[in-house]
């Protein structure tokens, strides 16, 4: 125990204060995906609810109410009473309450995309750092039980060398008032959900190197269709997001030695195939439960609990990596957001 202590010292990481102490989580936010964390937070041992704030008091009490927390009448007051703090704000807000709970001494663990850009995402990482405090963007997919057993088959049983990624998801059925088509809330199809491809390019290629974007801009200036080719470091992803054409793609990675085929909504996977140059076909099935955020939030209680202030699953390198291939995508459409000054 002392050597492991000495060793964190070392390394310049704080001692966890949170050893077999259940964490007490705060939602800044109170639409869909904060009420998905908060299910989902009833399937992470050793973490609970605690509390909620959102700036229309009335959506925080409703959601503080059903899952028996406390809905503050002010951030800082939620902020003073949890351990780590979950942001379910628009991306636009993302950088303001990360900065603001860095301050307090709080983890964060954001939604995704942590930041609408690489200059606001560098400064909540440097914030965080500084503060030497657990940062991790939401990022769901790298926790699932799938994407970890197929990691773990990979490892033993490999492709060859990984030199595609192709995978995209397009939603027709997005509601016309949803924040995804609003410009002033840094929405779009690139930011909404191809960062979900873009994790997944980085994770298997590495980091992106050349960005080719033909894309399409909607009524309300955001982008609603995007088709991206994009070189990275150890080969060649092509991703597709959108929100005016139903294409809940599946996602396929190619290797010298076989493919994998993760099925269709591979954002949430349960299902893949790898099938090997030598006629061998090996099927994964393994099902999801709690909702699918408990992986990532389970793995962040860890993390805490362990003192860590970086993931080595979602790391912040992994993050600047994707929100760079969305940074240079919107370049190509020409897309800036008003709020965005330089
Ligand atoms: N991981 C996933 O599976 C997943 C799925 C969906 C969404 N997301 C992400 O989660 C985030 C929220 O999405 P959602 O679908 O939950 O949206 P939503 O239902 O519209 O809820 C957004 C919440 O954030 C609040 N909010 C928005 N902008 C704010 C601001 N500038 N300052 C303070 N509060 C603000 C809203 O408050 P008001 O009610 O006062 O407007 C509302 O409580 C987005 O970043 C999105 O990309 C992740």
């Amino acid at each position: 125990m002392l050597r492991v202590t000495i060793l964190r010292r070392e390394r310049g990481l704080a001692e966890s204060k949170f050893t077999g102490e259940t964490i007490r989580w705060g939602i800044v936010g109170a639409g869909r995906i904060a009420r998905r964390f908060a299910d989902s937070l009833k399937h992470v041992e050793g973490a609970r609810l605690a509390g909620v704030w959102s700036r229309r008091a009335d959506p925080a009490q409703a959601l503080a109410d059903a899952f028996g927390a406390r809905a503050f009448a002010d951030f800082d007051e939620l902020l003073a009473n949890i351990d780590a703090l979950y942001i379910a704000t628009m991306q636009d807000s993302h950088p303001h309450y990360a900065l603001r709970a860095f301050a307090a001494g709080r983890a964060v663990l954001c939604e995704k995309p942590a930041a609408v850009n690489a200059r606001s995402l560098q400064e909540m990482i440097d914030a965080a750092r500084e503060a030497r405090l657990l940062f991790m963007e939401a990022m769901k997919p790298p926790f699932y039980p799938l994407y970890r057993r197929l990691r773990e088959h990979l490892v033993r049983d490999p492709i060859g060398e990984i030199g595609l990624v192709r995978a995209g998801c397009s939603a027709s059925n997005v509601p016309p008032d949803h924040p995804s088509f609003s410009l002033e809330m840094g929405g779009g199809a690139l930011l909404d959900i191809g960062i979900y491809e873009a994790f997944l390019a980085v994770d298997w290629l590495g980091e992106a190197l050349d960005v080719q974007t033909i894309g399409r801009l909607g009524a309300t200036g955001v982008d609603v269709f995007a088709s991206l080719n994009v070189r990275h470091e150890r080969g060649i992803a092509q991703l597709f997001c959108g929100l005016d054409l139903q294409g809940r793609g599946d996602a396929l990675i190619a290797g010298t030695r076989g493919t994998v085929t993760i099925d269709e909504g591979w954002w949430n996977p349960a299902r893949a195939t790898i099938a090997y140059t030598d006629g061998r076909k090996v099927e994964l099935d393994e099902p999801f439960s709690g909702g699918g955020l408990n992986y990532e939030t389970a793995h962040f209680c860890e993390l805490l609990r362990a003192g860590e202030i970086e993931s080595p699953v979602m790391s912040h390198a992994v993050s600047m990596r994707m929100i760079a291939i969305i940074d240079a995508a919107r370049r190509d459409l020409n897309l800036r957001f008003p709020f965005e000054t330089d």
